[in-house]
């Protein structure tokens, strides 16, 4: 380091023009100026010192300066000097003069006066250093190195350092630098810094002000143009004050791009319309579409497996495969969040329980619900919508459910699936192919839209009576989950725990004032309904609630029993006489077992023989193949029975099957009209208390058939005892709870002569 150790008497001056050099401060320097040049030189080859004196204000040199020693100095090609000082002692000019052409002083180093009172310095110097950390929080992007500055223990050079970094006028810090005592520079120096604190208040006051009124002026400047332009575009015409609106809302939704740039489109659309105009009601419920779709909107599911199922069984008894399916979906989620989970869809008989199953798979997993009935509807458009260029256009029942579930994961349930309608209208399908395609459905086009809308956070459930209608690719999408319907016992079950509590509540009894015994349940489920489901149970027990509410209203506040006794009270007499079984045995009538809609139940097949010449008549609302199926009965008995009593060809065949009401049809009576044909032609009456089922072959063969479980339930409750079944059909028996099954006795059979032995009473 070059730099000087001692205090000469006569030292070069350099006359500063850019402020203070301070005491124990650094000042970089590149000098062009030969002077000055020469004037280092000097210093160099001597004391290695140079006086730094500023000017003041009016042009006038002071007379106190810093001297400074030599630190660095570069020289480069051209007479580029680089040299770095350091302020060293304060000195005063006693007497210029010239040395060796280099401007020269003899000068007086200055010292300082410090107290007598080391607490009072030290108090000072605390104060200052609490000044200084002030400022440097005001001042933005002050450096690092700055910061260490009140670190410093020394107090005279923290006053030197601190004084040369404030923005102060050059005649403070001359005033400073000139004082001797450090208490009255102290003072000095606080005033300084108080006012640079006031300086940096106020600055960052102004710029929050100025920053406001910039945004401010901004926002109004930008409306103002944009509005001229619009203006000028329109001739001169007001200007829709809703595309200011409309333009601020959609700028606060959350949207994907390609929605926000059909909706900016649009919007540039409307202000260019006459706000009057039927198009700019088009244009503005457009942009009203798409901001309230909720595009970026989800709930959170819930991923707690025992609370889901807990839900699941508060709302709904038994139906145990929907709902470890619905555990199982969970399960996976849980595991893996993305993947994509089958298309549920439940099928069964009206009133299982199907949609509000729905219902209830959404609130276990803590999701709104949707239901779009699909029943009727035979229009593309009402799925997908018609293009907004219609007037009066809306988006599709999809994008309208979306809307109203208010988040773009809801349980959506297409309800009726089976019931959808094809016409000249066009046909809903392929719309419905595309929103149940997990490949598709991320970017579903609603016409009205026009832009994708992401349905694959959807879940769908659909929901059908009957597979059969359900076309094909549609059938393929889902997985079938049937409902079979209910057996007495299930929904007296129902009703005692779920139907019951609901209905008093609904009608606003209380439990107090009304109980249904358990004769009365089973004598509603049995006489006063008859169907799959529990909807017009259900309804039974809500007529006979809302009776009592109303005797209750009237101040008759008597308690209310229902007992089997107590029900046609309430709701007439029975509606319903369930088929039994016949009392004893009888010639020409056999049982055979039907599954309809509302479960199973026995068929009294009736054959009577007229004179006449072996012509076959069916009546009770037989369909066609139940018809080809007697018909194969009759034909396989001509050719293979010789033990008749009576020739079939001497006499006309009369079936019947009483209940006429109800249509019937299918091949499952096949084995029961044949012996109902046997035992009048052989004049041998059959089992009262046996029932058959099984489709037959002209061979003689005996073919399995579909509602096994239904069938056998409905035998048990007319009184059936022994039931033959097709053998491929036994198994089916393991659909029938146990309680039922052991009540009964089941006989597999494989060809017709054998089932015919079990039925016929060749003894009598
Ligand atoms: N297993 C069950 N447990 C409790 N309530 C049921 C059950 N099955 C059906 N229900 C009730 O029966 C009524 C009809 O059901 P719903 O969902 O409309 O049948 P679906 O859609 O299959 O025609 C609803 O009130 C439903 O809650
Ligand atoms: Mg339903």
């Amino acid at each position: 380091m070059i730099k000087g150790g001692n205090t000469p008497e006569i030292i070069p001056i350099h006359l500063f023009d850019q402020g203070i050099l301070m005491p124990y401060t650094i000042l970089p320097l590149t000098v062009t100026d030969p002077d000055m040049i020469a004037m280092i030189d000097h210093a160099v080859n001597g004391d290695k010192i140079i006086g730094v004196v500023a000017e003041s204000p009016s042009g006038a040199r002071y007379s106190v300066g810093t001297a400074a020693g030599i630190m660095k100095l570069y020289r480069f090609p051209g007479d580029v000097v680089r040299v770095t000082l350091k302020g060293l002692y304060r000195f005063r000019i006693i007497e210029d003069m010239e040395i060796d052409n280099v401007a020269s002083a003899r000068v007086e180093r200055l010292s300082t006066t410090f107290p007598d009172d080391v607490d009072e310095l030290e108090a000072w110097r605390r104060s200052i250093e609490i000044q200084l950390r002030k400022i440097m929080e005001l001042t933005p992007g002050i450096p690092d190195e700055l910061q260490l500055i009140t670190l410093l223990r020394d107090p005279e050079r923290l006053g030197f350092v601190a004084a040369s970094g404030l923005e102060a006028p050059v005649f403070r810090k001359q005033t400073f630098l000139e004082e001797d005592s450090i208490i009255l520079r102290f003072r000095l120096l606080r005033s300084m810094m108080n006012y640079e604190i006031q300086r940096l208040k106020l600055r960052e006051h102004i710029e929050g002000q100025v920053r406001m009124e910039m945004e401010q002026d901004q926002k109004e400047y930008y409306l103002k143009e944009k509005m001229k332009v619009i203006q000028k575009e329109l001739g001169g015409a007001s200007i829709n004050p809703d595309v200011v609106e409309l333009s601020e809302k959609l700028a606060k939704k959350e949207l994907p791009e390609s929605a926000a740039t059909a909706a900016e489109e649009e919007l540039k659309r409307l202000s260019k319309l006459h706000p009057g105009s039927p198009e700019a009601g088009v244009a503005r419920s457009y942009i009203e579409w798409i901001l309230q779709l909720p595009w970026m909107d989800r709930t959170e599911d819930r991923l707690d497996i025992n609370e889901a199922g807990r839900i699941l069984n508060e709302d709904h008894y038994d139906l145990k495969d929907v709902k470890e399916m619905v555990l199982e979906f969970l399960a996976v989620r849980k595991l893996n969040p993305t993947g994509k989970a089958p298309i549920i869809c439940f099928v069964g008989p009206p009133g299982v329980g199907k949609t509000s199953m729905g219902r209830s798979i959404a609130r276990a997993l803590g999701r709104k619900f949707i239901r779009l009935s699909l029943g009727g509807v035979h229009d593309e458009a009402e799925i997908r919508g018609h293009r907004k260029t219609y007037i009066g256009a809306m988006p599709g029942r999809i994008i309208q459910g979306l809307k109203e579930a208010g988040t773009s994961n809801p349980v959506f349930m297409l309800d009726e699936i089976d019931k959808i309608g094809r016409d000249f209208r066009g046909d809903p399908t392929s719309a419905l192919l595309e929103v149940l395609d997990p490949e598709q459905n991320f970017s579903f086009r609603d016409n009205y839209l026009s832009t994708p809308f992401d349905l694959s956070f959807v879940k769908f459930i659909t929901t059908a009576n009957t597979l059969d209608t359900i076309p094909g690719p549609l059938r393929d999408r889902m997985e079938i989950i049937r409902i079979p319907g209910y057996t007495e016992n299930d929904k007296f079950e129902i009703a005692r725990r779920y139907l019951v509590k609901r209905q008093v509540e609904r009608t606003g009894l209380s439990g107090k004032l009304i109980r249904f015994r358990e004769s009365g349940l089973r004598c509603i489920v049995k006489r006063y309904t008859r169907e799959a489901g529990v909807r017009e149970l259900e309804r039974s027990i809500g007529a006979i609630c809302r009776k009592c509410a109303v005797k209750a209203a009237s101040g008759d506040l008597r308690m209310v029993t229902i007992t089997e006794k107590s029900v046609p009270d309430y709701l007439g007499s029975w509606k319903y006489t369930r088929e039994s079984s016949l009392a004893e045995p009888a010639v020409g009538v056999a049982t055979g077992l039907a599954w309809t809609a509302v479960g199973g139940e026995i068929l009294m097949i009736e054959t009577l023989l007229l004179p006449g010449s072996g012509k076959l008549i069916l009546t009770g609302q037989l369909g066609d193949v139940m018809k080809e199926s007697a018909q194969a009965a009759l034909s396989w008995i001509r050719s293979n029975r010789s033990d008749l009593r009576h020739d079939p060809a001497e006499f006309d065949i009369h079936i019947h099957v009483p209940a006429g009401a109800t249509p019937k049809d299918g091949p499952s009576a096949g084995v029961a009209i044949a012996a109902s044909i046997l035992s009048a032609l052989s004049e041998k009456p059959v089992q009262n208390r046996t029932a058959v089922t099984g489709e037959i072959t002209l061979r003689g063969m005996v073919l399995p058939v579909g509602g096994v479980k239904e069938k056998v339930l409905g035998a048990l409750s007319a009184g059936i005892e022994k039931v033959l079944l097709p053998v491929e059909n036994m198994r089916d028996l393991e659909d029938v709870p146990e309680d039922q099954r052991n009540a009964m006795e089941f006989v597999p059979i494989s060809e017709i002569g054998q089932a015919l032995d079990h039925l016929i009473i060749w003894s009598e």
